[in-house]
């Protein structure tokens, strides 16, 4: 197909360089935001005199017709096309003969793609909070059917302290929390409008660009017309709160792997999430989660592709730039697919308290709670935590747990123990005393949810 730019060209393109150069195979993807943004540009041209007011609404209801013709299958995108851009541009011509050829007036495709992403990422950054509000609520849930679910809560993966499975699954409340903020500043840093930038230096038709903003959302026309078509820190920011969204899946995926082996067996997946082995009969794979960890590789590909795409470009727009899409696009949907996947697999596991709780009664993780027991009374934490070390010593002697051991065994390290011990060790007791802002006892952790519930779940209902 002639190039549009043909005119200063002698040859034809060399067949390769044509397809390294095309990117419509991807940004087929954006036509929608591409003809919301010529629309919006010859609306204008229109009202600024720069072509007739009918001449604008001819283009525009023919580019309408050309989305709509695209939306419902009658109309092909065209593999041979350089971009999206030429070919909604050479269609429209296709259409309208010499009227077409007037939207290009005053703007260039630098403009455009610029003007077209940050649509394409608002839109995909609405989806995505929707969806982090639905991973927050079953998230919820979870915690407020296990707020007295006792289970050993870890450091170096080793059992430390009593804590609920509630206190556990408000921890990734909170960092989905922080990702879906990340989101919205990202949001609220694109949303400037490039449009009217030009190819880099604006134009010298009396274009409006705060009326091509305001008709497009944006709060305002971006103000640097160098910095409008060269900038996509947007795509740097959008991926770096998707990778780190991915990292906060993948360690609740890691947990749950860890949670679905017969070492933990603290979860159960629903068959519908799971899957089995072609030669293991007895196998039920947690495949989902490690499917997540792995994605999360790709995130972290897509922020290192954009950031290292941009740190040695001059101004302005450079063709480097058309690799900006693949990698958005690709950090976009992963994180949708992945988001869309945990959530279901989330509400159909089925937890096995049993198992937490006997998890919870092995590896001494009350033995800080006996040392506390004995500063109530009145010893120096140091010396307490030496008595207690003693204590656990003797019981991983006689394959004992602390709650096991005699009163005597008790007052042999410390005459400051009593009958009241065993209480004072009990997990759940030990949970319940855990009570400061942030704690694991249930009335702190219902304290969180209803914080939650009244902010980021406010309004929130089932989509
Ligand atoms: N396909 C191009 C991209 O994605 C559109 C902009 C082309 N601009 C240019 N000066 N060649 O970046």
């Amino acid at each position: 197909m002639a190039k549009l730019w043909k005119g200063r060209f002698s040859k034809e393109l060399d067949e390769r360089v044509n397809d390294f150069n095309s990117s419509i195979s991807f940004d087929s993807a954006m036509f929608r935001e591409d003809i919301t943004g010529s629309i919006a540009h010859v609306m204008m041209l229109g009202k600024q005199g720069i072509v007739t007011q009918d001449e604008a609404a001819k283009i525009a209801k023919e580019l309408a017709a050309i989305s709509d013709d695209i939306e419902d299958g009658k109309l092909a995108i065209d593999p041979e096309a350089e971009d999206i851009h030429m070919f909604v541009e050479e269609e429209l011509t296709k259409r309208l003969g010499d009227l077409g050829k007037k939207l290009h007036t005053a703007r260039s495709r630098n403009d455009q793609v610029a003007v077209d992403l940050r649509i394409f990422l608002r839109k995909r950054i609405d989806e995505i909070v929707g969806m982090l509000r639905k991973l927050i609520a079953t998230l919820v849930s979870i915690a407020e059917k296990n707020l007295h679910t006792v289970m050993p809560g870890y450091t170096h993966l080793q059992r430390a302290q009593p804590i609920t499975l509630a206190h556990h699954m408000m921890a990734y409340v909170e960092m989905f929390k922080r990702d879906m903020t990340r989101m919205f500043n990202c949001f609220r840093l694109l949303n400037e409008c490039p449009l009217g930038s030009g190819a880099l230096a604006t134009t010298t038709y009396p274009i409006d660009r705060e009326y091509t903003a305001k008709m497009l959302g944006f709060d305002a026309p971006c103000s640097n017309s160098l910095d409008g078509v060269s900038d996509r820190d947007y795509c740097v920011e959008f991926c770096a709160a998707a990778a780190l969204t991915m990292v906060h899946l993948s360690r609740l995926s890691e947990e749950i792997v860890a949670w679905c082996s017969w070492e933990f067996k603290f979860v159960e997946l629903d068959d519908a999430y799971a899957t089995g082995s072609s030669i293991m009969p007895q196998k039920k794979n947690p495949d989902i989660c490690e499917l997540i960890r792995g994605k999360t590789g790709r995130e972290i590909g897509d922020l290192t592709t954009m950031l290292t795409m941009l740190k040695g470009l001059p101004l302005a727009y450079n063709k480097d730039m058309q690799e900006d899409k693949e990698a958005v696009f690709d950090s976009v949907k992963t994180l949708k697919q992945c988001l869309s996947i945990i959530v279901p697999m989330l509400e159909t596991a089925r937890f096995n308290k049993e198992n937490m709780l006997a998890a919870g009664k092995r590896g001494f993780i009350n033995a800080t709670d006996c040392a506390d027991y004995l500063v109530k009374k009145g010893m120096p934490f140091r010396d307490a935590y030496g008595v207690v070390g003693r204590l656990v010593a003797k019981c991983v002697q006689k394959g004992a747990t602390l709650d096991e051991l005699s009163l005597d065994d008790y007052r042999a390290e410390s005459e400051l123990f009593d009958e009241d011990v065993y209480k004072a060790i009990d997990l759940i007791e030990c949970v319940k005393g855990r009570k400061a802002i942030g704690g694991p006892a249930p009335e702190a952790v219902q304290k969180h949810i209803d914080k939650i519930k009244e902010t980021v779940l406010k309004d929130w209902s089932e989509q």
